[in-house]
């Protein structure tokens, strides 16, 4: 599945408020090496550096387009970023803030992936997450619905996943607590107010739509589109003042014992 920079650089603001929200909650004061799992285009890895200037910070992410992007920005000599997967990554011995913002939703059984690197941090080492916590919110049901629809069921079997995408705050706490971190979780629903002519269907074109579109034709895309965004438009309706959509995250900060 092909990610696309400019795409998911739309609606910049809404999506980097938790990414600020959680490592807000970090309190290393001079880490000596930080990785951003999932960094994305890397303006958010770049705000690491202000924040600890002496670390050596690292990008990492699967998606060629999105590293390309990263690196092609100017950057300090202490960031760096790869292409990687999150699943094949291990913590270097000298890490002592692990980041991952919205990106571990993407891993089916990232849950494994999280008692691996507890095993593997440090004591004193931070690990700190945020995934998205909307798979019931109407732009996701609204879409599963329509996949599995006799007119979609047979091109989009299986390709979009919804019960084992994250776990509850409080599955999370108790897996950190269990795997010797002290851990604070906690979920958040932001109010986003969206401007412009299906601006619902414009953000999720960005993320959780993006298996949807990578698995049919363009032409069959943009009908899937069409039908989509009719349903949209009656569930998150525009008011005077744009359209307001609702958007749970869920968040864990954990400091290795
Ligand atoms: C929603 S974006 C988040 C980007 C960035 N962290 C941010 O907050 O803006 C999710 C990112 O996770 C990356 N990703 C998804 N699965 C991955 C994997 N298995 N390994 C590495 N990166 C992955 C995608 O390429 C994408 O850039």
């Amino acid at each position: 599945m092909k990610w696309d920079p400019s795409k998911y650089a739309e609606f910049a603001d809404y999506r980097s408020r938790p990414f600020f929200d959680l490592t807000g909650r970090i309190a290393a004061e001079e880490p000596r090496r930080v990785v951003d799992l999932g960094c994305g285009p890397g303006s958010l890895t770049a705000a690491l550096v202000d924040r600890w200037p002496r670390a050596r910070v690292t990008g990492l992410d699967s998606s060629a387009a999105m590293i390309a992007a990263a690196s092609a920005a100017s950057r300090p000599q202490n960031l760096d970023f790869e292409v990687g997967d999150i699943a094949a990554w291990t913590p270097p011995e000298d890490l002592d803030v692990l980041v991952s913002n919205a990106a571990l939703q993407w891993l089916p059984g990232h849950q494994d992936l999280l008692r691996a690197w507890a095993s593997a941090l440090g004591s004193g080492a931070w690990l700190a997450f945020q995934v998205p916590g909307n798979f019931s919110a109407p732009s996701h049901v609204l879409m599963r619905r329509q996949a599995a629809s006799s007119r979609w069921h047979s091109r989009l079997d299986g390709v979009l996943r919804h019960e084992d995408a994250v776990s509850e705050p409080a599955d999370y706490l108790a897996l950190l607590l269990e795997a010797g971190f002290d851990a604070d979780a906690w979920e958040t629903t932001y109010l986003h107010v969206l401007q412009g002519s299906d601006p619902v269907l414009e953000w999720v074109r960005g993320t959780g739509l993006r298996p949807v579109l990578a698995a049919l034709e363009p032409q069959e895309a943009s009908e899937f589109e069409r039908e989509y965004a009719e349903a949209l438009r009656h569930a998150y309706p525009a008011g005077p003042h744009g359209t307001v959509f609702p958007f749970r995250r869920i968040f864990c900060v954990a400091r290795k014992r």
